[in-house]
């Protein structure tokens, strides 16, 4: 097939890119300080819509600049991340927003201490909303090991990949506004480790019903010295975080990377790979080939 595409970005170009990302981390009035854990999630949400049967959804088309997909109740607080990246659109606009969203959370991971993620360009964006899947395919909190294997089995991703997927919730935290749930999983949510696996396995987390009704599981470090006034820092587990604790193929794997950071880095590290390739078919130079309008993708 012949391409007509603009020519695939230079490394210089494309570092150019990673240099605005990498200033835009630091957010000292949001959240924990660090835009870097919600660009995870984005870059997370917009692939986590694939279906590996029907070939459809995944990490091509930014879908979720339409409301169609942008106001799903389980993308909610995403704007912000996409709010976060709009300058560097606006300042590199060869790149597409579903490269950049990708992009934003490899650079993210590695700037908050994790590993090295392989990233290929080539997404293009959706010019309209035909071809955004129906909504219901992101993982619902609420629910247990049945419901994730349902999820990422779906997608194509095995016991093993599902918790390592998981890792990710040693960043960032739990908004009410958004999710529902409240707080985070670590005490430092900006720093990419294996502390999550290590938390779950090492207290009793007691079960907590919200004020909205929603159940989650909380632990209190009583032990810990306070400030007079200071309140006990609270740390949390959703009920799909724990059912990784209760699913005895799932604690295996949380076991493992909780001793074994490298190997939890290494895991993650190619299952996030695998996850923003989701949806993306590729020609053997690596030029995307199903793209919305093959004439605009890129050519190397
Ligand atoms: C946050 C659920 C898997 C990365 C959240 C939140 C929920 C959630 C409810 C809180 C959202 C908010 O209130 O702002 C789930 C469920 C999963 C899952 C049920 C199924 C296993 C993943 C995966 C990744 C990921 C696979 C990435 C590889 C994140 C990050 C945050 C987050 C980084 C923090 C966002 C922030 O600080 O704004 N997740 N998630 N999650 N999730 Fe997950």
């Amino acid at each position: 097939m012949s391409q007509t595409g603009p020519a695939a970005p230079s490394v210089a170009q494309l570092e150019q890119v990673k240099d605005a990302v990498r200033t835009l981390l630091h957010q000292p009035e949001y959240d924990d300080g660090s835009a870097g854990p919600v660009l995870v999630r984005l870059a997370w949400h917009s692939a986590g819509t694939y279906c590996a049967e029907t070939k459809t959804g995944g990490s091509n088309g930014a879908g979720m600049r339409y409301e169609k997909e942008g106001g799903d109740p389980a993308n909610a607080g995403l704007a912000h991340a996409r709010a976060f990246l709009e300058p560097i659109k606006e300042k590199f606009s060869w790149i597409t927003y579903a490269d950049l969203w990708c992009l934003a959370a490899v650079v993210a991971i590695k700037e908050m201490g994790g590993p090295e993620i392989a990233w290929q360009g080539g997404r293009t964006d959706f010019t309209d909303d035909t071809k955004i899947p129906p909504r219901g395919r992101l993982p619902d909190a609420a629910q247990g090991s049945d419901h994730l294997r349902h999820i990422f089995y779906r997608m194509g991703f095995n016991d093993q990949e599902i918790v390592a997927l998981s890792g990710a919730h040693n960043l960032g935290r739990c908004h009410s506004d958004r999710s529902g749930f409240e707080g985070k999983w670590v005490n430092n949510p900006t720093r990419f480790s294996n502390q999550y696996f290590k938390l779950l396995l090492a207290h009793d987390w007691k079960k907590k019903k919200l004020d909205n009704g929603l159940e989650q599981f909380v632990y209190v470090d009583e032990e810990i010295e306070l400030e007079e006034g200071e309140k006990p820092e609270e740390l949390m587990m959703l009920p799909t975080d724990m059912s990784l604790l209760s699913d005895p193929a799932f604690r295996t794997w949380v076991k493992r990377y909780a001793e074994d950071k490298d190997l939890f880095f290494d895991h993650f590290s190619k299952v996030f790979a695998k996850l923003l390739e989701l949806g993306i078919c590729r020609d053997a130079s690596g030029n995307v080939t199903n793209a919305e309008n093959v004439e605009d993708g890129y050519k190397s």
